[in-house]
């Protein structure tokens, strides 16, 4: 209930809550985030064993976080320039915005000429900033209602309420497909082609959270053309550039080819909190490509609008990494190889998990594990299955059977591999 339509009666309950002293008598308490609450029980469990695969960040082979070496190198450079820490304009550092939008886009896109953008705070932030956008600007939602975004089902857990709370209506489509551990391609084309025209549909650009599930380069064509048909808005959220196949330009594939075809909108919410290692830093962009360089002028105007009263102006320091590694044609050599890296060793942990289980004789299919791609694997887990390996086996993951690949390391993958086929082989 919104706290400021509260009916008569908690009016007077938090009246009286007032008078007997405390103003917030009447907030209840929340739910904990999914996430962190598993990352709690993770801490308290002393198991030697134990292993937490909620949470969606990189962990090297010997289960540290990791900070890049060119990322590293970057604050080195950064903090002999000994640099003032003045305010950025409300867009946000003009070098980091510019080789964002390349490093999305492509260097030789026509958009870039054209293209509205501005840093956020990280992924979640330029969702908020798009809801907000969209829900100001985006064409005429009947009854004056706001508009609806449709997110894939499922999706990644934040984005209805980062779409709610920024004022949109959230609604969905079909996407994947349990039976098979893939896409349901076929239902997804159905829902985009029902949708009211000219909707706002939101797509994983690639390395889809939760599920893995990548639609191919030929099924990208056709949810093109259907959105195209439809005129449908694509919102493109790439948090995992480069995490899904190792390679930036690849994985960034579907939104060029959407921008190539021209003939639907398209704006994109870009993350480096996964594929730079830059969590903490909360380094983002949020774009739209304009008709033309007129149009883009106009909608940077309103972009400033929104983000004046939100928080003034973005954070510097990793907009400065950001911008080091990708302008410094060595650091950004090496980041490059450390995101391949990092791709690299967690398709090796599929490999690893899949061939264990299948070792162990399951009877189930596995090809999932390597069918899927990107940061997690939907493993098909039942929510019993997941309390019972964390109650009997000591490993933690999501209530939807959600790994986060990253967790996985060449020294425990044998015992999570036994854990999961004790817990399914009945
Ligand atoms: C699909 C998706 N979008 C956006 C985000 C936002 O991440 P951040 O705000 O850390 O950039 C995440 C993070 O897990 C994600 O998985």
């Amino acid at each position: 209930m919104s706290l400021r339509c509260r009916s008569g009666a908690a009016a007077a309950t938090a009246a009286a809550a007032v008078r007997a002293g405390s103003t917030w008598a009447r907030v209840e308490m929340g739910p904990p985030d999914a996430i962190l609450g598993i990352t709690e029980a993770f801490r308290r469990d002393a198991d030697p064993r134990k292993m937490n695969l909620g949470v969606g960040a990189y962990r090297t082979d010997e289960g540290k976080p990791y900070v890049l070496g060119a990322v590293r190198k970057a604050e080195e450079a950064l903090l002999a320039r000994r640099l003032d820490k003045e305010y950025l304009p409300i867009t946000g550092l003009p070098a980091f915005t510019k080789a964002a939008a390349e490093l999305a886009y492509g260097a030789d896109s026509p958009a870039l000429g054209r293209l509205a953008v501005t840093q956020s705070i990280s992924g979640t932030g330029a969702l908020r900033i798009g809801g907000a956008f969209l829900a100001r600007f985006h064409g005429a939602a009947p009854q004056c209602q706001p508009p609806t975004v449709y997110l894939p089902t499922p999706t990644w857990g934040n984005h209805a309420a980062v779409f709610r709370d920024s004022g949109l209506r959230v609604g969905s489509y079909r996407y994947y497909d349990p039976a098979t551990g893939g896409l349901n391609l076929g239902a997804m084309l159905e829902d985009i082609r029902a949708l009211p025209p000219a909707s706002i549909v939101l797509l994983h650009a690639c390395a889809h959270n939760p599920t893995g599930v990548d639609p191919t380069p030929a099924q990208w064509a056709e949810i093109q053309a259907a959105m195209q048909e439809r005129q449908h808005l694509a919102f493109f959220d790439m948090a995992y550039q480069g995490f899904a196949t190792g390679d930036a330009d690849r994985d960034a594939a579907a939104l060029r080819a959407f921008v190539a075809a021209g003939r639907a909108p398209v704006v994109l919410a870009q993350s480096f909190a996964k594929n730079m290692g830059l969590y903490g830093e909360r380094v983002g962009t949020f774009s739209v490509v304009a008709a033309d360089a007129a149009e883009r002028d106009r909608l940077l105007s309103q972009l400033k609008i929104l983000v004046r009263p939100m928080y003034s102006n973005p954070p510097l320091h990793g907009a400065r990494i950001a911008a080091e590694v990708l302008t410094s044609a060595p650091l950004r050599a090496e980041w490059l190889g450390e995101v391949r890296a990092m791709a690299d060793r967690i398709i090796a942990m599929r490999t690893a998990l899949r061939a264990r289980l299948e070792g162990l004789g399951s009877a189930r299919s596995w090809a999932h594990i390597t069918d899927q791609i990107g940061m997690f694997c939907y493993t098909g887990l039942t929510p019993a299955q997941v309390d019972r390996l964390a109650a009997d086996f000591h490993i933690y993951l999501t209530r939807d059977g959600r790994v986060s690949m990253a967790g996985i390391s060449s020294s425990n993958v044998a015992y999570l591999a036994e854990s999961i086929h004790a817990v399914t082989k009945d």
